[in-house]
Protein backbone atom coordinates (compact mmCIF):
# COMPACT_ATOMS: atom_id res chain seq x y z
CA UNK A 1 0.00 0.00 0.00
CA UNK A 2 1.62 3.50 -0.76
CA UNK A 3 1.68 5.51 1.89
CA UNK A 4 0.98 9.70 2.01
CA UNK A 5 3.16 10.07 5.72
CA UNK A 6 5.94 6.80 6.39
CA UNK A 7 7.37 6.84 9.66
CA UNK A 8 10.42 4.99 8.88
CA UNK A 9 13.60 6.47 9.49
CA UNK A 10 11.49 9.57 11.48
CA UNK A 11 13.04 10.52 15.19
CA UNK A 12 9.35 9.52 16.83
CA UNK A 13 10.26 5.89 17.05
CA UNK A 14 12.96 7.05 19.66
CA UNK A 15 11.03 9.94 21.28
CA UNK A 16 7.08 8.44 21.69
CA UNK A 17 6.74 6.97 25.00
CA UNK A 18 3.49 5.43 23.39
CA UNK A 19 4.64 2.36 21.56
CA UNK A 20 5.54 4.14 18.39
CA UNK A 21 6.44 1.77 15.97
CA UNK A 22 6.41 1.84 12.07
CA UNK A 23 3.51 -0.15 11.49
CA UNK A 24 1.25 1.47 13.97
CA UNK A 25 2.02 4.94 13.54
CA UNK A 26 1.93 4.49 9.83
CA UNK A 27 -1.91 2.82 10.57
CA UNK A 28 -3.07 5.07 12.56
CA UNK A 29 -1.69 7.95 10.69
CA UNK A 30 -3.71 6.47 7.43
CA UNK A 31 -7.17 5.18 9.34
CA UNK A 32 -7.75 8.39 11.08
CA UNK A 33 -6.14 11.38 8.98
CA UNK A 34 -5.04 10.46 5.45
CA UNK A 35 -8.66 8.80 4.93
CA UNK A 36 -9.97 12.13 6.43
CA UNK A 37 -7.71 14.14 4.20
CA UNK A 38 -11.11 17.00 3.85
CA UNK A 39 -10.46 17.23 7.46
CA UNK A 40 -6.77 18.04 7.19
CA UNK A 41 -5.87 19.59 4.21
CA UNK A 42 -5.78 23.46 4.29
CA UNK A 43 -7.02 23.15 7.66
CA UNK A 44 -6.33 25.02 11.12
CA UNK A 45 -5.39 21.73 13.29
CA UNK A 46 -5.26 21.64 17.09
CA UNK A 47 -3.78 18.50 18.21
CA UNK A 48 -4.44 17.75 22.05
CA UNK A 49 -2.11 15.91 23.80
CA UNK A 50 0.54 16.13 20.92
CA UNK A 51 3.41 14.31 23.31
CA UNK A 52 6.71 14.67 20.61
CA UNK A 53 4.48 16.01 17.52
CA UNK A 54 3.75 12.58 15.89
CA UNK A 55 0.39 13.49 14.89
CA UNK A 56 0.96 16.97 14.25
CA UNK A 57 3.89 16.67 11.79
CA UNK A 58 1.38 13.76 9.91
CA UNK A 59 -1.02 16.50 10.08
CA UNK A 60 1.80 18.87 8.42
CA UNK A 61 2.72 16.55 5.91
CA UNK A 62 -0.95 16.01 4.92
CA UNK A 63 -1.10 19.87 4.06
CA UNK A 64 -2.63 21.11 7.24
CA UNK A 65 -2.36 25.04 7.07
CA UNK A 66 -0.94 25.08 10.62
CA UNK A 67 -1.23 22.75 13.44
CA UNK A 68 -1.24 23.73 17.24
CA UNK A 69 0.02 21.16 19.67
CA UNK A 70 -0.65 21.60 23.48
CA UNK A 71 0.97 18.91 25.49
CA UNK A 72 1.98 19.66 29.60
CA UNK A 73 5.47 17.93 29.68
CA UNK A 74 7.88 19.96 28.51
CA UNK A 75 10.93 17.80 27.31
CA UNK A 76 8.22 16.48 25.04
CA UNK A 77 7.12 19.90 23.77
CA UNK A 78 11.09 20.62 23.52
CA UNK A 79 11.31 17.22 21.59
CA UNK A 80 8.21 17.86 19.39
CA UNK A 81 9.72 21.25 18.20
CA UNK A 82 12.69 19.28 17.33
CA UNK A 83 11.06 16.60 15.27
CA UNK A 84 9.09 18.78 13.16
CA UNK A 85 12.75 21.02 12.90
CA UNK A 86 14.26 18.19 11.59
CA UNK A 87 12.00 16.88 9.85
CA UNK A 88 11.94 20.49 7.27
CA UNK A 89 8.99 21.39 8.76
CA UNK A 90 9.17 25.68 9.18
CA UNK A 91 8.06 27.02 13.05
CA UNK A 92 6.42 29.20 10.77
CA UNK A 93 3.70 26.47 10.41
CA UNK A 94 3.86 25.19 13.84
CA UNK A 95 3.30 26.37 17.34
CA UNK A 96 4.01 23.82 20.51
CA UNK A 97 2.47 25.26 23.75
CA UNK A 98 3.37 23.53 27.08
CA UNK A 99 0.06 23.52 28.95
CA UNK A 100 -2.91 20.95 29.98
CA UNK A 101 -5.58 21.20 27.95
CA UNK A 102 -7.96 22.46 30.54
CA UNK A 103 -6.17 26.04 31.37
CA UNK A 104 -5.47 26.25 27.33
CA UNK A 105 -9.04 25.53 25.87
CA UNK A 106 -11.57 28.10 27.46
CA UNK A 107 -9.23 31.19 25.97
CA UNK A 108 -9.67 29.53 22.31
CA UNK A 109 -12.82 31.49 20.41
CA UNK A 110 -14.88 29.53 18.55
CA UNK A 111 -13.87 29.07 15.18
CA UNK A 112 -10.29 29.52 15.70
CA UNK A 113 -9.74 25.57 14.74
CA UNK A 114 -11.26 24.04 11.38
CA UNK A 115 -10.41 20.63 13.14
CA UNK A 116 -9.24 19.14 16.49
CA UNK A 117 -7.57 15.84 17.11
CA UNK A 118 -7.89 14.22 20.49
CA UNK A 119 -5.83 11.06 20.19
CA UNK A 120 -4.83 8.76 23.31
CA UNK A 121 -6.15 11.41 25.80
CA UNK A 122 -9.79 10.88 26.46
CA UNK A 123 -8.81 8.10 29.28
CA UNK A 124 -5.90 9.81 30.69
CA UNK A 125 -8.79 11.87 32.59
CA UNK A 126 -11.19 11.91 34.56
CA UNK A 127 -13.06 15.06 32.81
CA UNK A 128 -14.34 14.03 29.52
CA UNK A 129 -17.60 16.24 29.69
CA UNK A 130 -15.67 19.47 30.45
CA UNK A 131 -13.20 18.42 27.41
CA UNK A 132 -16.42 18.08 24.87
CA UNK A 133 -18.35 21.33 26.25
CA UNK A 134 -15.39 22.98 25.09
CA UNK A 135 -14.70 21.76 21.91
CA UNK A 136 -18.26 21.93 21.64
CA UNK A 137 -18.00 25.53 22.39
CA UNK A 138 -15.16 26.29 19.86
CA UNK A 139 -17.08 24.33 17.30
CA UNK A 140 -14.27 23.35 15.15
CA UNK A 141 -16.00 21.79 12.23
CA UNK A 142 -14.16 17.97 12.79
CA UNK A 143 -13.30 16.62 15.62
CA UNK A 144 -11.28 13.46 15.42
CA UNK A 145 -11.32 11.34 18.60
CA UNK A 146 -9.41 8.01 19.12
CA UNK A 147 -9.61 6.73 22.63
CA UNK A 148 -9.07 3.38 24.43
CA UNK A 149 -12.55 2.09 26.12
CA UNK A 150 -13.41 -0.03 28.98
CA UNK A 151 -14.73 -2.96 27.76
CA UNK A 152 -16.35 -4.65 31.17
CA UNK A 153 -19.60 -6.09 30.32
CA UNK A 154 -21.95 -6.00 33.38
CA UNK A 155 -25.51 -7.99 32.98
CA UNK A 156 -28.79 -5.29 33.03
CA UNK A 157 -29.83 -7.49 36.07
CA UNK A 158 -26.73 -6.36 38.14
CA UNK A 159 -27.19 -2.41 37.36
CA UNK A 160 -28.82 -0.93 40.18
CA UNK A 161 -29.14 2.48 39.26
CA UNK A 162 -31.56 1.48 36.39
CA UNK A 163 -34.55 0.71 38.76
CA UNK A 164 -34.59 4.21 40.48
CA UNK A 165 -37.36 6.00 39.40
CA UNK A 166 -35.43 9.07 38.21
CA UNK A 167 -33.26 6.76 36.13
CA UNK A 168 -34.16 5.93 32.31
CA UNK A 169 -31.92 3.58 30.65
CA UNK A 170 -27.81 3.22 31.64
CA UNK A 171 -25.60 5.18 29.17
CA UNK A 172 -22.55 2.91 29.81
CA UNK A 173 -19.92 2.84 32.48
CA UNK A 174 -16.13 4.53 33.14
CA UNK A 175 -13.99 2.18 34.98
CA UNK A 176 -11.22 4.36 37.04
CA UNK A 177 -7.46 3.54 37.46
CA UNK A 178 -4.98 5.19 39.02
CA UNK A 179 -1.89 5.61 36.79
CA UNK A 180 1.42 6.82 37.43
CA UNK A 181 1.66 10.74 36.82
CA UNK A 182 5.74 10.33 36.68
CA UNK A 183 5.31 8.41 33.21
CA UNK A 184 5.25 10.29 30.27
CA UNK A 185 2.05 9.05 28.65
CA UNK A 186 -0.02 9.56 31.67
CA UNK A 187 -2.04 11.73 33.60
CA UNK A 188 -0.48 14.82 35.04
CA UNK A 189 -2.92 14.70 38.17
CA UNK A 190 -0.85 14.12 40.79
CA UNK A 191 -3.07 11.88 42.28
CA UNK A 192 -3.22 9.28 39.10
CA UNK A 193 -6.67 8.92 38.58
CA UNK A 194 -8.54 8.92 35.27
CA UNK A 195 -11.35 7.16 33.77
CA UNK A 196 -11.35 4.86 30.76
CA UNK A 197 -15.72 5.05 29.74
CA UNK A 198 -17.02 2.46 27.47
CA UNK A 199 -17.95 2.33 24.09
CA UNK A 200 -21.22 3.17 24.72
CA UNK A 201 -20.42 5.88 26.70
CA UNK A 202 -18.25 7.60 24.51
CA UNK A 203 -21.28 7.68 22.05
CA UNK A 204 -23.71 8.90 24.56
CA UNK A 205 -21.31 11.74 25.41
CA UNK A 206 -20.53 12.48 21.85
CA UNK A 207 -24.08 13.07 21.44
CA UNK A 208 -25.22 14.71 24.53
CA UNK A 209 -22.68 17.42 23.73
CA UNK A 210 -23.98 18.03 20.33
CA UNK A 211 -22.03 15.85 17.78
CA UNK A 212 -22.83 13.82 15.21
CA UNK A 213 -20.35 11.19 14.22
CA UNK A 214 -19.58 8.56 12.11
CA UNK A 215 -16.87 5.38 13.62
CA UNK A 216 -13.72 5.30 11.78
CA UNK A 217 -13.24 1.65 10.91
CA UNK A 218 -9.95 0.67 12.88
CA UNK A 219 -10.34 -3.39 14.04
CA UNK A 220 -8.93 -3.24 17.69
CA UNK A 221 -10.63 -4.50 20.67
CA UNK A 222 -9.56 -2.03 23.49
CA UNK A 223 -10.20 0.98 21.47
CA UNK A 224 -12.56 3.33 18.84
CA UNK A 225 -12.16 6.49 16.79
CA UNK A 226 -14.53 8.60 15.29
CA UNK A 227 -15.25 11.83 12.92
CA UNK A 228 -17.20 13.79 14.60
CA UNK A 229 -18.89 17.19 13.37
CA UNK A 230 -21.06 19.44 15.17
CA UNK A 231 -24.84 19.03 14.66
CA UNK A 232 -26.14 21.84 13.66
CA UNK A 233 -29.63 20.10 14.74
CA UNK A 234 -29.14 20.39 17.79
C1 LIG B 1 -0.98 8.18 25.59
S1 LIG B 1 -0.20 9.71 25.25
C2 LIG B 1 -0.88 10.08 23.65
C3 LIG B 1 0.02 10.98 22.87
C4 LIG B 1 -0.38 11.20 21.41
N1 LIG B 1 -1.57 12.04 21.31
C5 LIG B 1 -0.59 9.89 20.72
O1 LIG B 1 -1.73 9.53 20.40
O2 LIG B 1 0.41 9.19 20.49
C6 LIG B 1 -1.04 10.84 26.33
C7 LIG B 1 -0.47 12.24 26.27
O3 LIG B 1 -1.35 13.10 27.02
C8 LIG B 1 -0.56 14.07 27.64
N2 LIG B 1 -1.37 14.70 28.71
C9 LIG B 1 -1.63 14.22 29.95
N3 LIG B 1 -2.41 15.08 30.62
C10 LIG B 1 -2.64 16.13 29.78
C11 LIG B 1 -3.38 17.34 29.91
N4 LIG B 1 -4.03 17.65 31.03
N5 LIG B 1 -3.41 18.19 28.85
C12 LIG B 1 -2.78 17.88 27.69
N6 LIG B 1 -2.07 16.74 27.52
C13 LIG B 1 -2.00 15.87 28.55
C14 LIG B 1 0.63 13.28 28.13
O4 LIG B 1 1.71 14.08 28.52
C15 LIG B 1 0.91 12.40 26.90
O5 LIG B 1 1.77 13.04 26.01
Amino acid sequence: MKLSVDYRGTPFLETSRVYATVDRLNYVCEMLLTRNLHAIRDKNILDIASHDGTYSYACLQLGAKYVVGVEPRSHLVHDAIENLTSLGHKTSEFTFIEDDIFNYLPAIEPGQFDTILCFGFFYHTTRQTELLAQIHRIKPKYFILSTRIENLKLPRSKLQGINRWECRETAGFMAFYYENPRQDMATIEPTGLTGTPSKSLVEALLKDHGFKFKQLSWNRADGVSYLAEIDTRI
